[in-house]
């Protein structure tokens, strides 16, 4: 219902048409589309064209859209770094990577979906939004081309990206943009990233209320988890990460590199068999109001770069000064240890647009109901 009046109120709101609400956090201002005329693809060449075009869209999924099989398979050999049980991923030997990197893997043959490999690309000012819960893009991601800036995707599931396979494919990936806002989407089923931002600047990015699901047959760590979440690589990335459901994965969710600020707040980690945080050097990590539920790594060590993992209300007054909102307090259960509270790096925050906080409470109660595709 909520999309629909939306919708209605398109024309004459200043709300961007097709969207529902508008972004919090760094991506805020965010318009995508802004009011051009929905249009709504009918075959997945209708889809990479408006995606991929020049023209300011708001594109309307109302179906599934499926890829698998679209650009044909590929037989090749690859390796098996992780073992040759059923439910061990397989590596395809993209760029020599098996070669250079895991010479010792024995080699093993991959057949893979071509159209999996390389994400459809989003060009600047594309709204992509699902109406309800049919929106789905299978087999294939998405790519935001370099360069590109002011994109929404909205209320979409990306689903079966070749999931047996190590680098067959990402869900969505980002290098080299900005203003990018990703609410209210599902993955599952991906072979590597859920969520990628390369090493190029992506400046300012809003990951809101999504559902990253690591279910799978095929696991680097052989165990139905996922290794592959969330990378957030890059120069100077400003990532607000608020009220998603991060579930069953086994590492990467996220990995934090080079520069990368990051506002982690009001998240639910629900059960890992491995770690969730991977903070590399130069990386500055805030959380606060999140819940870690049977995470038994919240952060690998060491923590290379900088984290405040908002302990306590004392240190977490501190917060007010640059995020003009005292920090709340991360709640735990059945998890590991999460407690450092570098300072030095919060000043980063002022003068930006801050996401608000609610306390971790909340966040248990709401956030599952909420994340994801068909939950806006
Ligand atoms: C995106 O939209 C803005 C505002 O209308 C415009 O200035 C800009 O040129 C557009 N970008 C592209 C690549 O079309």
């Amino acid at each position: 219902m909520r999309l629909l009046a939306c919708l209605l109120l398109g024309a004459t709101a200043a709300s961007a048409a097709g969207v529902t609400g508008s972004a919090e956090g760094f991506a805020k201002g965010v318009t995508g589309g802004g009011s051009a005329s929905p249009v709504y693809p009918d075959t997945i060449d209708e889809l990479v064209s408006y995606l991929g075009d020049s023209s300011a869209r708001v594109i309307v999924l109302t179906k599934t859209f499926d890829f698998t099989n679209s650009e044909g398979t590929t037989t090749a050999t690859g390796c098996a770094p992780w073992g040759t049980a059923s439910a061990c991923q397989l590596a395809i030997n993209k760029d020599d990577w098996c070669t250079n990197y895991e010479p010792d893997a024995p080699t093993t043959s991959v057949t893979y979906d071509n159209a999996g490999v390389l994400g459809i690309t989003i060009t600047s000012n594309k709204s992509l939004v699902g109406s309800g819960s049919s929106g789905v893009i299978k087999g294939k991601g998405l790519r935001i081309v370099s360069g590109a800036s002011n994109v929404i995707i909205q209320n979409i599931a990306i689903t079966d990206i070749n999931p047996k396979y190590v680098w067959g494919g990402d869900a969505i990936t980002l290098n080299n943009c900005d203003l990018v806002w990703i609410d209210h989407v599902t993955t599952a089923r991906i072979g590597r990233q859920h969520l990628v931002l390369g090493t190029s600047a992506s400046n300012r990015v809003s990951v809101t209320n999504n559902y990253f699901n690591g279910v799978s047959s095929y696991s680097a760590t052989c165990d139905g988890y996922h290794y592959w979440g969330i990378y957030l690589d890059g120069s100077n990335d400003l990532v607000t990460l608020k009220g998603n459901y991060i579930y069953h994965f086994s590492g990467r969710s996220p990995k934090v590199a080079s520069n990368t600020l990051l506002h982690a707040v009001n998240n639910y980690w629900y059960d890992s068999s491995g770690h969730a945080f991977e903070i590399g050097s130069g990386s500055m990590v805030l959380a606060e109001g999140n819940v870690f539920q049977n995470i038994p790594t919240i952060v690998e060590s060491p923590v290379s770069g900088q984290l405040f993992t908002s302990p306590d209300t004392t240190t977490n007054a501190i917060c007010s000064t640059y995020l003009g909102h005292t920090c709340q307090v991360n709640g735990f259960g059945s998890s590991g240890t999460f407690s450092q509270a570098d300072e030095g790096f919060l000043s980063n925050f002022e003068g930006k647009n801050i996401a608000s906080a609610d306390t971790y409470s909340v966040a248990q109660s709401s956030v599952i109901g909420n994340a994801g595709q068909g939950n806006l």
